[in-house]
């Protein structure tokens, strides 16, 4: 399967051509500084994006988290604030839009996913058991060691490969999950954590099959899913695309349906329910809830604000309801897809097939001569901002931190430089700058130096560490 086998949007629709629905109605300048400016920055940024001021920044890939644009309907709503200390009728707008559309019976606010993480690790895992999980995420898998668990990644094989086209990378492997139930015995299990789409994999997702299949091996050993709904809607496009019976669905149908297979959820609502801050946790075990909605006091607010404003959770509640239009999410993936085959036609070594929020552009393949320990998604992160101004994110050798245990670096597989695309913001010519640049760096491949790290903070260390020019 060749990476155009997959259907683009056009296909999809059969039009010539596609177009974002909706149009712009206010803008925010961008500011472009020297060459020599830039080169000037990074240094001062100690070669790490995450340290860059935002105004010497041209288009900022950096993520897709609270980068989007709200509409004109949730700024409005942004008016309608009920203020209050305790009850305030945002929050049930909000749990009546997560009940709605996601399935889930009670639902606890917070003030972003790793709010929610904090929360439904330390309610749900119990020292030394295993949480196992299609990949990691940063947050995600610090929040589970936090609270005594012990990650163990179980999707399958090809998600670690960034060549290999399969439609629904991000599955798990009933496999490897079924082999460490046996090996360990289902009550050192504490939950099972999947992901929709799987972020760290280059934005893929898990099929309907794949977490039907899950849930029947769960209910078998009375092991509980949980599912990262961070990007879910995304994950629900992939699966109208791929999945037969599923190209006549609604998004918010098969949406709905996929949750329907899990336990609850946490969310990050800052990427597909599209609002600059906030999150939530929703599960249907009034148990589990009770002691939810205790903690959620003690670390976020009380539990009908969890660390936001009454406005924001209107924003969310509004954010959620257009976040399921399928003409939206798309456009979304069309931008992204976009600037994907871009670069694919030019050569360009990325991670197939393209995900959902990103670009992941392969560092390994762009800097063969550079050793994993020199940073080579980190080398290409700074390099691209000295091409042009362009921000991305590394994800790869620094992202994926220490071994709990040993202390040694984990080295993953996948050293990923990631092209966030914001929701709503850019337009296709903003794609086609970010396309001439990566072909620029790229151009310049065989000239550039890897990078040491010369400082290191204990957690996530990827958002602060520094580097120095080897
Ligand atoms: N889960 C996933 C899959 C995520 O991508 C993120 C955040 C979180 C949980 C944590 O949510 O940031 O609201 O606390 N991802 C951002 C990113 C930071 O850039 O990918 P948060």
């Amino acid at each position: 399967m060749s990476p155009h086998t997959l259907m683009t949007i056009g296909q999809q629709f059969e039009r010539r051509s596609w177009a974002e629905p909706w149009k712009i109605k206010m803008v925010e300048p961008l500011n472009i500084i020297s060459r020599e400016d830039r080169e000037k920055a990074l240094i001062n940024a100690g070669f790490n994006t995450f340290l860059l001021r935002s105004e010497d920044v041209y288009i900022d890939l950096l993520t897709d988290s609270g980068t989007g644009a709200m509409s004109d309907r949730q700024w409005a709503g942004m008016m309608l604030g009920d203020e209050a200390y305790a009850g305030s009728r945002n929050f049930y707008h909000l749990e009546a839009a997560v009940q709605d559309f996601y399935g889930y019976s009670y639902v606890v606010p917070t003030h972003q996913g790793r709010g929610a993480e904090h929360l439904i690790s330390q309610a749900a895992i119990k020292p030394g058991q295993f949480v196992p999980g299609n990949m990691y995420f940063t947050t995600t898998r610090l929040h589970q060691e936090l609270a005594g668990g012990i990650f163990v990644d179980v999707i399958i094989d090809e998600a670690h490969d960034p060549q290999i086209l399969h439609p629904f990378k991000g599955n798990i492997d009933l496999e490897k999950l079924e082999s460490l139930i046996k090996r360990e015995g289902a009550e050192k299990i504490a939950y099972v954590s999947v992901a929709g789409t799987v972020n760290m994999a280059g934005g893929q997702p898990v099929s309907m099959a794949n977490i039907k299949a899950l849930r029947e091996m769960t209910d078998k050993n009375g092991i509980k899913l949980y599912l990262d709904a961070t990007r879910m809607v995304e994950n629900a496009f992939f699966i109208q695309e791929r999945e037969s019976g599923y190209a006549d669905k609604p998004i918010a149908e098969i949406l709905k349906e996929f949750c329907s297979f899990t336990d609850g959820a946490w969310m990050s609502a800052k990427k597909d329910n599209l609002v600059n801050i906030g999150g939530w946790l929703a599960v249907n075990d009034r148990e589990l809830f009770e002691e939810l909605r205790n903690l959620v006091v003690v670390y976020e607010g009380l539990h009908t604000y969890g660390g936001l404003a009454g406005r924001d959770m209107e924003a969310m509640a509004i954010g959620i309801a257009e976040s399921v239009h399928d003409e939206h999410i798309f456009s979304r993936i069309g931008q992204v897809r976009y600037l994907g085959e871009l670069l694919t036609t030019w050569g360009i070594p990325i991670v197939h097939p393209v995900g959902g929020h990103a670009i992941f552009l392969d560092a390994k393949a762009f800097y063969p001569h550079l050793k994993q320990i020199e940073f080579p998604a980190q080398t290409l992160a700074a390099e691209l901002y000295l091409d042009s101004g362009i921000r991305s994110m590394e994800r790869g050798i620094a992202s994926a931190g220490r071994n709990a245990e040993t202390g040694d670096h984990n080295y993953p597989k996948l050293e990923l430089t990631r092209l966030t695309i914001p929701r709503r913001v850019y337009t296709q010519a903003h794609m086609d700058v970010v396309a001439e640049s990566v072909r620029a760096a790229f151009e310049n491949r065989g000239k550039t130096r890897g990078l040491k790290m010369v400082y290191e903070p204990k957690y996530l260390r990827f958002f602060q560490a520094r580097f120095e020019r080897i």
